[in-house]
């Protein structure tokens, strides 16, 4: 089995660093092979996707991504910006189900924004549809309005589109999870206002028939950002689509305590998928060897766990984790009075050290 390693721009490489000494350490079969991408693909090939990047990717059973990005890349023409990467990966190899736990571990329920009691033991799981809605729908442009409020007057439009198959197989994916967690799916949309959530919810209801042992229930979307900062802990697994994914799936971030600590996978029809923490390349903070390491990790172990069928290792990563937050030690992104700061390869070396103790 093969990894694609793709560290990227920014703090992107030193987190990756992290990732493969942890998985080197556990020793598995299965190689790994790096290459460039986003900013750093640009600089040296013109491209933020390189043809062989991208092949690297497909060939492999997995890809484990850093971030990419930069602020001075901001000038260049939007197909030549590092975020298209991202794009691209997630286009030619499909990948069209973005999970993304949050996860409050106890060790850090005073970082989160609420109160320790809406938080302490938190454990959700979205799942965001990622080739669909409105960021894709076409036609989308700029143009002078014919009618509306204001005939005459310059525009602009996006198209909001889903299709049944497209909505089907999110479906599967989010029952499927659920089945594995607490059988909870809350389907997220606005059927209220909006035909394609209600072409969603319909095709959710019809899906779920297939999984009775399941409980599916619907919630309109604002009210779902209201409950998320409410009552965290009333939900197991959410399902919706792109836009409002993305928007509470980064609010159920901020449950968690850091953004350096949560880890997303993307994954395609075979089960092929991405890796890759949550967060960006943090310019802000990279090369000063700060950055939190724990979100590339933990989605390294989800990389062993949905494409690499290596569960038993994927848990001893999540387990060494906890026991390294548990021993106190902090980047400074999630660091509180009384606890250890320490930098990003002081940590890495800690998770490391905490597998190597338990073999
Ligand atoms: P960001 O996620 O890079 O940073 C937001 C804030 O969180 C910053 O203050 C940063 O220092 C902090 N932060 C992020 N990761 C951290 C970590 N592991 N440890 C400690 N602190 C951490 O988002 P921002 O600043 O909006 O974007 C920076 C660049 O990253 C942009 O070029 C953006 O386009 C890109 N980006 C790339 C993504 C990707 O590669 N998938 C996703 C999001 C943003
Ligand atoms: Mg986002």
């Amino acid at each position: 089995m093969k990894i694609a390693v793709l560290p990227g721009d920014g703090i992107g490489t030193e987190i990756v660093a992290e990732a493969i000494k942890v998985l080197e350490v556990l020793d598995l079969p299965f190689e790994m092979e790096s290459a460039l991408v986003g900013g750093t693909a640009f600089d040296a090939h013109g491209h933020p996707l390189p043809e062989a990047t991208l092949k690297l990717a497909k060939e492999a059973d997995a890809v484990l991504f850093g971030a990419v990005g930069d602020w001075k890349y901001d000038k260049l023409e939007r197909q030549f910006r590092p975020e298209q990467a991202i794009l691209g990966l997630r286009k030619n190899l499909g990948l069209f189900a973005n999970f993304r736990p949050a996860i409050c571990y106890e060790q850090l329920v005073s970082a989160s924004s609420l109160k320790p009691e809406l938080v302490s033991g938190l454990d959700i799981l979205i799942i965001r549809e990622l080739t669909g809605d409105i960021y894709f729908g076409q036609p989308r442009g700029r143009r002078i309005a014919v009618d509306g409020h204001f005939p005459g007057a310059e525009e602009a439009f996006d198209t909001m589109r889903y299709s049944r198959p497209e909505i089907e197989r999110i479906a599967h994916v989010a029952f499927q999870a659920a089945r594995k967690r607490n059988k909870r799916v809350t389907s997220v949309d606005k059927n209220n206002v909006l035909e394609t959530s209600q072409l969603w919810k319909d095709v959710m209801v019809e899906i779920g028939t297939q999984y009775p042992d399941v409980a599916l229930d619907h919630m309109l979307v604002d009210n779902a950002a209201m409950q998320l900062v409410k009552a965290p802990k009333s939900f197991d697994v959410i399902v919706t689509g792109n836009m409002f994914g993305d928007i509470l799936s980064d609010e159920a971030s901020m449950l968690t305590g850091s953004i350096g600590m949560l880890p997303s996978a993307s994954l395609n029809a075979q089960n092929q998928g991405l890796y890759e923490p949550s967060h960006g390349s943090a310019p802000d903070i990279a090369g000063k060897g700060v950055a939190n390491p724990l979100a590339t990790i933990l989605s390294a172990a989800m990389m062993l766990r949905f494409s690499l069928q290596q569960a038993d290792a994927a848990d001893r990563i999540e387990s060494a984790v906890q026991s390294v937050l548990a021993a106190g030690l902090r980047t400074p992104d999630i660091y509180s009075a009384g606890t250890t700061k320490v930098g990003t390869q002081q940590m890495g070396d800690a998770v490391v050290a905490a597998i190597t103790k338990t073999t």
